[in-house]
Order: C-alpha cells, then structure tokens, then sequence
C-alpha cells in the first residue's frame, strides 16, 4: 500500500511544473527584522525552515557609483533574482595598515542596508582573497612590504593582518545576518582555494574567524572548481561549484552528489561572460547558452549566483591581471553580464528576465527606467604638466628597488643612473619590469618592454662616457589569480648590460641609481607646473610630451557618457577628483565610462595622465561605448601565414587516444623525456567533426608532477578561433578550466600546437582537459607528442 501511495505522489510530482514545485519558497522576504535562519537542509536550502531556492546577481558596490547602488540592485530584482551575491575588497578598505574606510564608496553596511530595503538576501564573501579580476585579488599591496610574506597560507603576519581586517568587516554587518535579523543569508570563506594551494589547516583558520566573529550559528560555504574542491573541502561547510556558461551542469555536480549525495546544490559562480585584457579581443558568451543553463539549473532545484549579473568597472589603478604569464585587465567590467557596464538593460537581460519570470510565482516589478546619456563635444586639453620636468625629489640607491620597498603602491617609478663608456652596441637587460617599462638614453626614447609580451632586453647603441640611462616603469594591476598574486611593481630585481668584446661575454650589473616615485596620487598631479598644450608640438613619433594634461569643461546638464580616448598613448584619467581608471591605445577598450552622477551643471575638471604621450589633446563624450576595438599591430594568433609545422623528420614520443567525455586526462610517456619544445599533433576528433579544442595542458615532471606553466608560450598553433570568440591557443594554459584554444570550424585535421617550455624539462606525461561544454565540440581522439630540445621546422 505504501509503495502505490510513493508512485502517486511521485507521479503527481512529475506533474507539476519546476515553478511549482519551487515556487512558495523563491521569493525573498527580508523586511522584517524577525530573526530568521538559512541552512542546508536535504537536497535543498531552507530558508527559516521552508526549501528555498538562491537565484543570485553578483554586484560589487566598489564597482558602481554609489548614487547608483540602489538603481543596480533593482534592476537585479527585476530581473527576478532573490539575493545579492558580493565581494569585499580588502585593499579598497584599507589601503594604509589600520587606517580602515567603510563611508563613500566602501559603505559595505549601507549597500547591505539597500538591499534589504529592496528585500534582497545577500550572500557576503569577505575573502580575504576574493579574485575577481581585482589588483592581487583583494589583498592590500602594503602586505608585500614584508618581503618573505607566505599570502594566503599561515604566515603570523599575513594572518595577523587578516584577523584585522575580519574584525573590521565584522563589526560593519555582523549583526545583519539573518539570524539577527538582517539579510545575510550566507558567508564565505576564502575564495577557490583549489586553484591556489591544498592546505585545510589555512582554509580552517579563516572559517574559524568567521565563526568568531559572525557567530556559530552562521552559515558558511566554500566554492571550487569540480576537479579541485575536494583538495580542500572541510567537512563542517557547505560546498559549492563555480562554473561558466555552456558547462555541462550533471557533471559538473556528479563528484559532489557522489560524496554527499543530500548536499544543496549550488553554483556559486555561473560565469554570464568573461572579463577583458588589453591587447585580446572583446569577451562575449552566447545568450542562448547562460539561459539554457539556469533554466536547467532552476528545474532541477539547484541554486545559482549569476557571476557578473552587472559587472561595472575597475575605477582607477583596480584592475588585476591575470596569470601564467602577465595578462593586464581592462578598466570596463562589463563581463558581457545581462546589466552592462553603465547600468543598462541588454538583450541578454531581456532574455533572462522571461525565464526567471517563469520561475517566480509573483509578477516581476518593472525594470527600472534607465539613466540620461550625454553627448559632449569634442574638446582641447589646454595645459599641460610634462612629466620630465617635473620630476619630484629622487631616492639614492645602489642597489634597484621595488615600488613597495619605497613605500609606494601603484603609479609610476623612474630609474636613472650614468652609463660607462660603451664603445660598442650593448644588451640592455631589465629584471624584470614590472609591468610597461619605456627606456631613455640622454632623454631620447630607445624603446620599451612590455610585461605582457615577456620583452627583458633591448639593444643599445655604442654611447661615449657619462650618458644617461632612464627607465621608466608603469605598474599595472597586481595578478589576481594564482600563486603569481606576489606581484612586485617597478624593477624587480636588477638592471645588466651586456656586452660582446673579443668573443667574450662581459655582464655589468647597473648600480648608484636616482629613484623618482611617481605615486598615482593627487599629490603628484597637483604638484606639476602646467604649460600651455599649444606651446608643444608632437615629436617625430607624432606624440605630444608624457606628462600631465588637465581643463575644464562645461556642461549644461548632466548624464552618463563614455569619454573617448582613441587619441591617447597609456595611462589614467580623473573627472572631479574621480578616478575613471586606465586607458591604453592598444584597446579593445576605447572609451571610459564616466557616470553622470560624477559630473556636474557648469564648470567640470579633467586630469589624464599619458606616460606615452597623446597623439592629439582632445577628447568627448560619447553615448556608447567602445570596448572592442583592437588597435594594435602584434597579431593575437602564433602562426605567421607563410610557415607550417614540418613534422616529416621527427619522431613522436608516443602515439595514443583519448576517451571521450569531459574530466582530466593523464598519458604518461614510456619513459621520461627531455625537451623544451613539445609538440601536439592532434589527428581527429571524438565526433568525427573538423574542430580541435582543448581547456588546459600541463605536462609532468619525472616525479610525475606538474611543471610550473609561468615560461610558457605558445610557438605555434596551426589554427585558432579569434574571429568568433577569444580562442587562442595560449589559453591552454590560462589556468582557467571554462576558457579554451579552438581551430576554426572548417579546417581539417590534423592540428597542431607547439609549446614553448621556456627551458628543457624531464618530462614524463601530460595531462588534458577538454573543454567543458556538454556536447564536448573539438573533443581529441588520436594524437602524437613530440618533444624535442631545440625548436622544430616550419
Ligand atoms: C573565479 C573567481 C572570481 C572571478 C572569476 C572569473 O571564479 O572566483 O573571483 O575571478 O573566476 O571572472
């Protein structure tokens, strides 16, 4: 009897809709300021004892103006979203040790304060490392002022800080958690640690704190990848997935169900987008695919955070990079997120609204109306503050030193010393700069090194005695993301020169050096003695002087506008004492956002910084922005058009196959191989199809374990998908599971990629991460590895 009354209810059940079945316990109702409780219950999340379904927007208020906080929050609503998803950021609340900010633009408890107003829960992730594409990832630049410091592991000054800086988010909204009455539903703890490290004594410590501080009864989480999160999951949090549209959610939740098989699930990370870096192409993900994905996740019952439902921007000097190798973000945020960078409703947000409408058992409010554009013309900088001119006093240093060991966290820092006589041309070499270094001899520019490029050395011409040598070194952001997060700025170690007499090798290391600090800083702009533009003509280079340009402008009203920048060298804007963040000519970003809340009726003023150099003075306000304009002459793709690997006279390693289906792949060579150039030769695919796509490679040491991927370069790829989506080969070793190097759709096997290793290695296998997406396009089947020491023909 029993038995026929469980096949009834289940039969009913199947019955009714995914709305139904969720719908009574969707909807957020946080006004009230009665205690209440969230938890993991039996395969669903309780909210004050009833399933509940997250459907979180991840919004960061540091990335919105403040007069906009509330504006986003409810476009986050009527969107139909139940909770607000955020991060805080360490470095943007204490940027000196102790001297903490929560008022203006870091009003964390304000922000909470709107979105329960709005009746938002919240989810908090107070790091302390967050990530996100934000300079170090959240952790404050003055930490490495402690050279040794061990970041993210249980260093006694590292946690010292972090205690502090717990303490003081604590003493903000702790007493707004649900439990008392307030709309924090859950904390965080850490943040993927599993792309960092493996060390639950650390991950312990920091929820160990949380506990101390929120109370016991507080909900923790902690989000990873799904073939790293067991390195470090503890057994007394909840466990969360983060993973990108198009990923194949079974999977990416099998390992969890298997090990707890009544946990909630959650993605905590559902990636709508990607973020930017200067020099690749624009960042897009497909509509169809982000929606397809919560539309399964909702009528499967699994929570979700739609990372970024609004991106916003990276004001001033906060964009991270991103790592192996140095990839600098861009200023706009917009992630290709369902809200864009400036706040406005996409079709991506039109699309998602009607299937999160069907999940919601309420009408949807409207969305809110959308913020004035401006239009302003084009107009001159008038004065300007060279920057060689105005240098201010210098350091004396024998020896090189990094920006932080002058006690300076961002900006610019020019190096100066004598050179000795060199009679012959000479191999200058830089150790390494960090990030955009410009070089000078006598005040002539000889060339640059950029970062990003791996560029170490430049030629000199032979110089008499008593010439001198300046290097001028940019910091960009501060890597987010890896155990590459230690990120020095200025010049890192030390500055050689080289020099080839009688077949001899002759390496001087440079000393008795000026240091000029050239902080990002009111100070250091106010401190210029400005020109008039017109007393300055462009040099040969067609520049106008490095250097400060500021004026005046005046409008009669006010709006949003994206201020264009396409005559611009490199560097940094300011509008009303606001920082408006980085420009770089290269693109794809073009214009900068500048909200209308930031502006004023009348008089207006404007400060750029340009350590390049303008091609012409002027700029205007356009209503829309530019974020996908590439300008730069280096191609993006590794194979020049007239050379193809030759294979014919090598031998491979080892000829396999791989299995079909998503999840990691090892192939261990027969024995231990040497070389620092390896090549793949991919020979077809699992589907027969004509495409080639892999998510991540590393290979192996004799040990059998993973060499270390920051040299790495890609040498060669016969094809690859830039025009369509960013799919160059290099993001085989991006570090990120969700992005992937793809051929182009109709061209034939075989495909091949070479790797430079950087320096010979004993290698002993590889292992393989197709891409993600569920279908699996461009899985490999068969292929061949070939290694060798010296690079192969072409
Ligand atoms: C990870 C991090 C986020 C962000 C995204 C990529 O999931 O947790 O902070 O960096 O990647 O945008």
């Amino acid at each position: 009897m029993s038995r026929l009354i469980n096949a009834l209810v289940c039969a009913s059940l199947w019955l009714l809709s995914p709305t139904m079945l969720f719908a009574n316990s969707n909807e957020a109702e946080t006004s009230t300021t009665v205690a209440g409780s969230f938890e993991a219950g039996k395969g669903t999340f309780l909210l004050n004892g009833k399933p509940f379904v997250v459907k979180a927007a991840e919004l960061h208020y540091p990335r919105i103006p403040r007069d906009y906080w509330e504006h986003r929050i409810k476009m986050c609503k009527a969107l139909g979203m139940n909770t607000i998803c955020l991060y805080v950021f360490w470095n943007a609340h204490e940027s000196e040790p102790d001297k903490f900010d929560f008022t203006g633009q870091n009003d964390l408890a304000e922000f909470i304060r709107l979105c329960k107003e709005n009746d938002m829960y919240v989810i908090l992730r107070p790091g302390p490392y967050v990530c996100a594409e934000w300079e170090m990832g959240g952790l404050p630049w003055w930490l490495l002022k402690k050279k040794d410091i061990r970041l993210r592991e249980q260093d006694p000054y590292f946690m010292e800080r972090v205690d502090k800086f717990q303490k003081a988010v604590a003493a903000q909204v702790a007493d707004m958690t649900i439990a008392n009455g307030g709309p924090i539903i859950m904390v965080q703890v850490e943040n993927e640690y599993g792309s960092y490290g493996t060390d639950k004594e650390y991950v312990g410590a920091i929820r160990d704190m949380l506990r101390k501080n929120f109370g016991e009864e507080v909900t923790l989480f902690q989000c990873d990848w799904a073939s790293n999160f067991l390195n470090n999951g503890l057994d007394d949090l909840i466990w969360t997935m983060n993973f990108g549209t198009g990923a194949n959610i079974d999977k990416q939740f099998a390992k969890l169900k298997e090990v707890r098989p009544d946990s909630p699930l959650m993605c905590s990370e559902f990636w709508s987008g990607w973020f930017d870096k200067w020099g690749g192409n624009h960042e897009t993900r497909a509509a169809e695919n982000m929606i397809a994905g919560i539309d399964e996740m909702l009528s499967k019952g699994i929570s979700f955070s739609l990372y970024m439902t609004h991106g916003g921007t990276n004001w001033g000097h906060w964009a991270g990079a991103n790592s192996p190798g140095f990839a600098p973000d861009v200023t706009s945020y917009d992630y290709d997120a369902p809200i864009s960078e400036s706040g406005r409703p996409t079709a991506k947000y039109h699309a998602l609204r009607e299937t999160l409408a069907k999940y919601s058992d309420r009408k949807l409010p409207p969305v809110p109306k959308t913020i004035l554009t401006i239009k302003i013309p084009e107009f001159g900088l008038t004065e300007v503050g060279p920057l060689f001119a105005n240098l201010p006093a210098p350091h004396k240093d024998e020896k090189i030193k990094t920006m932080e060991e002058y006690n300076q966290g961002f900006g610019s820092i020019l190096y100066r010393t004598v050179l000795p006589e060199l009679p012959t041309s000479t191999l200058l070499t830089v150790n390494d700069a960090h990030d955009f270094a410009q070089i000078f001899l006598d005040g002539k520019y000889i060339g640059k090194l950029d970062r990003r490029l791996g560029e170490k050395s430049l030629q000199l011409p032979s110089v008499g005695k008593g010439v001198t040598l300046e290097i001028l070194v940019e910091a960009m952001g501060r890597i987010n993301f890896g155990r590459a997060i230690k990120d020095f700025k200025g010049i890192t170690d030390n500055v050689t020169i080289t020099e080839n007499r009688d077949g001899h090798k002759f390496v001087c290391d440079l000393g008795d050096w000026e240091v000029f600090n050239l902080d990002d800083k009111e100070e250091f702009y106010n401190s210029m003695e400005y020109f008039p533009v017109e007393a300055f003509t462009p040099g040969d280079d067609g520049r106008m002087p490095r250097g400060v340009y500021r004026t005046t402008f005046n409008l009669n009203k006010t709006g949003d506008t994206f201020l264009n920048m396409e005559t611009w060298g490199k560097g940094l804007v300011y509008v009303n004492g606001h920082p408006l963040g980085r420009f770089w000519e290269i693109g794809p970003q073009q214009t900068l956002y500048l909200p209308g809340c930031w502006l004023r009726k009348g008089e207006n003023e404007i400060v750029i910084f340009d350590i390049i150099g303008p091609k012409k003075a002027v700029t205007e306000g356009l209503e829309k922005p530019i974020i996908d304009k590439l300008q730069q002459t280096a191609p993006i793709t590794h194979r020049d058009a007239t050379s193809t690997l030759d294979l014919s006279a090598e031998t491979a390693v080892i000829n396999g196959s791989f299995a079909p289906g998503n999840g990691w792949q090892e192939i261990d060579f027969d024995s231990p191989v040497k070389g620092r150039y390896v090549c793949l030769e991919l020979l077809n695919s699992q589907d027969g199809g004509d495409e080639a796509a892999i998510a991540e490679l590393y290979l192996t040491d004799a040990d059998g374990k993973r060499i270390s991927r920051e040299p790495w370069k890609v040498r060669y790829a016969d094809s690859e998908e830039v025009k369509k989506g960013n799919h160059a080969a290099d993001k085989t070793f991006d570090l990120q599971e969700s992005t992937y190097w793809s051929t182009v759709s109709g061209i034939a096997y075989p495909h091949s990629i070479v790797i430079d290793l950087g320096a010979p290695h004993t290698l002993r296998g590889l292992q393989y991460l197709p891409r993600m997406e569920s279908h699996t396009p461009g899985a490999i089947k068969d292929f061949r590895i070939f290694v060798k020491e010296t690079d192969f023909r072409y």
